[in-house]
């Protein structure tokens, strides 16, 4: 029973900083004490660098920083690779969203097969055409998918990494119109908050992990802290109202532990200076928590 943590203070993907600071901000959170506490040996590989914004320029507003994004998530993906080469359990702590490149790239490279639950009020299945910001952490899900840019689509000489009836949205309720195009096109099952509310958290985790196990060796958690309710989860950069709350999201966690189905997983979009004493940090490291399979009883 391992887990390798690793960092990506990645903001390059979005245009607040803060984010970067999002890993120390879960460790301040203890992250590492609470896995070890569940009976997992835990190695935290640090993080990896990320170039400042002051050092460099922007060469295509309608994909930011790509060069850079791209770079990191190719290190990213390597590190990841390893862990589960070694029979551990990847856990990516971020860092804005555009870091699901690399790891999805990891991932699906040692697993091929992979399901995927992305946990978000976002879709992230713009392209540079269809963004309305030119930020990258609203592509990824898109470039996993095996659209958008080449130099992140084709990331270690394989796409797509993921397959549209095998993923899953959950928490959605801020979609771009290009977006809700792309979601019918693509016959992505999409949880929105409006199914949550409709039939419950229970019910659609069911379907959820029913979905994203079948034909799969197991499931990729993408978690975006936006998808709980800012109440909840104040400290990120694109907040939405109307969200799922702290016990609907733990109950997630708690059923995909259940389902014993997980290989791997990241928390990204912390932002601790958007945050109330580090709340959303601790937050995600009591989801993580849940996720290694911390029950209350
Ligand atoms: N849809 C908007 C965009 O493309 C917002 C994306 C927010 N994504 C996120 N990972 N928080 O810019
Ligand atoms: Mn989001
Ligand atoms: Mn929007
Ligand atoms: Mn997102």
């Amino acid at each position: 029973k391992k887990v390798t943590i690793i960092g990506v203070p990645m903001h390059l993907g979005q245009n607040r900083r803060g984010v970067d600071m999002g890993p120390s901000a879960i460790r301040y959170a203890k992250v590492r004490q609470r896995i070890e506490q569940l009976g997992f040996y835990v190695e935290d590989l640090g993080d990896i660098y990320v170039p400042s914004p002051e050092r460099l320029t922007i060469e295509n507003p309608k994909l930011k920083w790509l060069p850079q994004v791209k770079e990191v998530n190719e290190k990213l993906a390597d590190q990841v690779s390893k862990a589960i080469q070694q029979g551990s359990f990847p856990l990516v702590l971020g860092g804005d969203h555009s870091i699901a490149i690399g790891t999805l790239t990891g991932v699906t490279r040692q697993y091929q097969e992979v399901g995927l639950i992305w946990f978000d009020a976002h879709g992230d299945l713009n392209t540079e055409e269809s963004s309305p910001s030119g930020n990258i952490h609203g592509m990824s899900l898109a470039v996993s998918l095996g659209i958008g840019h080449s130099d992140l689509v084709n990331m270690g000489n394989f796409s797509p990494k993921i397959k549209p009836d095998r993923t899953v949205i959950v928490g959605a309720r801020d979609l771009d119109p290009p977006e809700k195009t792309r979601i019918h096109e693509l016959g992505i099952r999409v949880f929105t908050m409006h199914e949550i509310d409709r039939v419950g958290m229970a019910a659609v985790m069911e379907e959820a992990i029913q979905i994203a196990s079948q034909g799969t060796k197991g499931i990729h958690l993408s978690f975006d802290l936006d998808g709980l309710d800012p109440k909840d989860a104040p400290g990120v950069g694109t907040p939405v109202l109307g969200g799922t709350t702290y016990r609907e999201s733990q109950l997630a966690m708690e059923m995909l532990a259940e389902s014993k189905q997980l290989l791997s997983a990241e928390f990204v979009e912390v932002n601790p200076i958007l945050d109330q004493a580090n709340h959303t940090a601790k937050v995600a490291v009591e989801l993580i928590e849940s996720i290694l399979g911390k029950k209350i009883l």
